[in-house]
């Protein structure tokens, strides 16, 4: 913190509000004294505004920076996997190897759901998203736990942790199965947690499916790269919803259906359509005179970032797992071909030089996704998988921090002044 403070002069008003400064980052100006001065702060889309106070990741747009734990990305996403991720985020630090292998078997048994989830599935009809299959059973779950729902216990809230980062892969590959109608694959312990998900999604009762050491690496790395990203929407909306006491379930839930939008976690879905839509190279120059025209509200999806105005780090080593695993497996995807020269036009291109627009994290993942076999309706989801750790840890974060409070924002009212009202009839 900081003895440091901002003098603000508003009418007749002049109110000191204290400078807090983090360990990394810009300073906060603490303006929760002003309500009692008469004045609201308005801030619409949170384009300058610090929700929280937070230790779990640092991002530095401007250079590219993303820590975990004061760990880098790229450290991570080489020499780490998504499970020594998981318990840095969610307990605070790296693990010791038997905390490790202690966290590992928690989640391994943790990775089943209870047998009466299956019947929510066939509610849906066979064609539903997957993202509307998930958002449904993952609120649905809290039903199956009513006796560790207390949100004020350290422990229920760590056992809620643990069972939503074991159950999530799980639920997405149901969904996944009772799309393309085959029967739910049940989880096995003797496999790691990316190869485990990837069984339940591709193995079938006829044959069992083999799993490639390649795939295995780049599906854990792309759940490393989208484990957490500090206060993006979906976060922002697990807190809020957290904020008001409810059960965990609910809020991840909640996270789920924020993540859905096409400007958030939906837009790796959006980049595929997209690449498809272009189809072949000599269109890109269309669509990036589409993307300019203000009257078009086209945008390059994978494109654009409210906080990195420099390459997203993430973007970086998914580039990278993106060739290999394209690679490995000798696939010679078209879209790769378009992706790679969209992102060389792009970023030749003096409109997104100036408005900092640079390929993230969803560019290439889409690519990696679709070369694994996973169809585009499903990249969301897999994003949401990978996410929940992030999600789950902010809000342990929040409920352990004392005195905190229901999130309420106000607004600027712009309707009627009160008027008179004359009964209709
Ligand atoms: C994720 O917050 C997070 O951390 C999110 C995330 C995470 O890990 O949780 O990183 C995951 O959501 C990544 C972002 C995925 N979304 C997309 O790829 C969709 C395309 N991108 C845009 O919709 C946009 O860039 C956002 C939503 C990502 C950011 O929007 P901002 O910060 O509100 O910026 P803006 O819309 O005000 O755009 C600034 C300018 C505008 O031009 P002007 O009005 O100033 O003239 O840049 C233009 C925009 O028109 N612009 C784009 C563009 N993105 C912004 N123009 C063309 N293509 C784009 N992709």
């Amino acid at each position: 913190m900081s003895d440091k403070s901002a003098t603000l002069k508003a009418g007749d008003i002049e109110v000191e509000l204290p400078i807090l400064e983090g360990t990394e980052g810009q300073p906060v100006i603490d303006v929760r004294a002003l309500g009692g001065k008469g004045y609201f702060t308005f801030d619409p889309g949170f384009m300058a505004t610090g929700s929280c106070e937070s230790s779990i990741t640092f991002i530095d747009g401007a250079k590219g920076i993303l820590l975990h734990r004061g760990f880098s990305i790229e450290d991570l996403a080489r020499d780490s996997d998504y499970l020594e991720v998981c318990h840095m985020l969610l307990h605070g630090d790296q693990p010791t190897k038997e905390e490790y292998e202690e966290f590992s078997k928690t989640i391994t048994r943790h990775t089943m759901v209870h047998e009466q989830l299956n019947m929510f599935f066939h509610g849906f009809r066979n064609d539903a998203h997957p993202m509307a299959m998930l958002c449904g059973t993952v609120g649905a779950m809290s039903s199956f736990y009513h006796s560790d729902l207390d949100v004020g216990d350290p422990e229920q809230r760590k056992r809620s942790a643990h069972r939503l980062i074991a159950k999530m892969p799980t639920l997405v590959a149901m969904c996944y199965k009772y799309n393309v109608g085959q029967p739910f694959v049940y989880p096995r312990n003797d496999l790691s947690y990316a190869g485990n998900f990837l069984n339940m999604m591709f193995s079938v009762p006829a044959e069992d499916y083999v799993i490639s050491p390649a795939v295995e690496r780049a599906m854990d790395r792309i759940f490393i790269l989208h484990a957490d990203h500090e206060q993006n929407a979906s976060t922002s909306t697990v807190r809020l919803a957290g904020s008001s006491g409810a059960n965990p379930y609910a809020c991840i839930a909640a996270g789920v259906a924020s993540l859905w939008g096409p400007a958030h976690g939906g837009a790796n879905e959006a980049c595929l359509n997209m690449l498809e839509e272009i189809g072949s190279v000599d269109r890109i120059p269309e669509f990036i005179e589409r993307a300019k025209d203000k009257n078009d509200p086209f945008r390059l999806m994978g494109f654009g970032h409210r906080v990195y105005k420099n390459y997203d780090p993430r973007a970086t080593v998914m580039r990278e797992s993106c060739h290999e695993v394209l690679a490995e497996l000798d696939v010679k995807n078209p879209l790769l071909e378009v992706a790679m020269e969209l992102e060389r036009i792009a970023l030749s291109d003096p409109y997104f030089a100036e408005k900092k627009l640079f390929p993230n994290v969803d560019f290439y993942s889409g690519i990696v996704l679709s070369a694994i076999g996973i169809p585009t309706n499903m990249f969301t989801c897999i994003f949401a998988l990978a996410r929940t750790v992030g999600w789950i840890s902010h809000w342990h974060e929040m409920m352990s921090q004392p005195g905190q409070k229901i999130g309420r924002p106000r607004q600027l009212y712009t309707g009627h002044s009160k008027r008179d009202y004359t009964p209709v009839k």
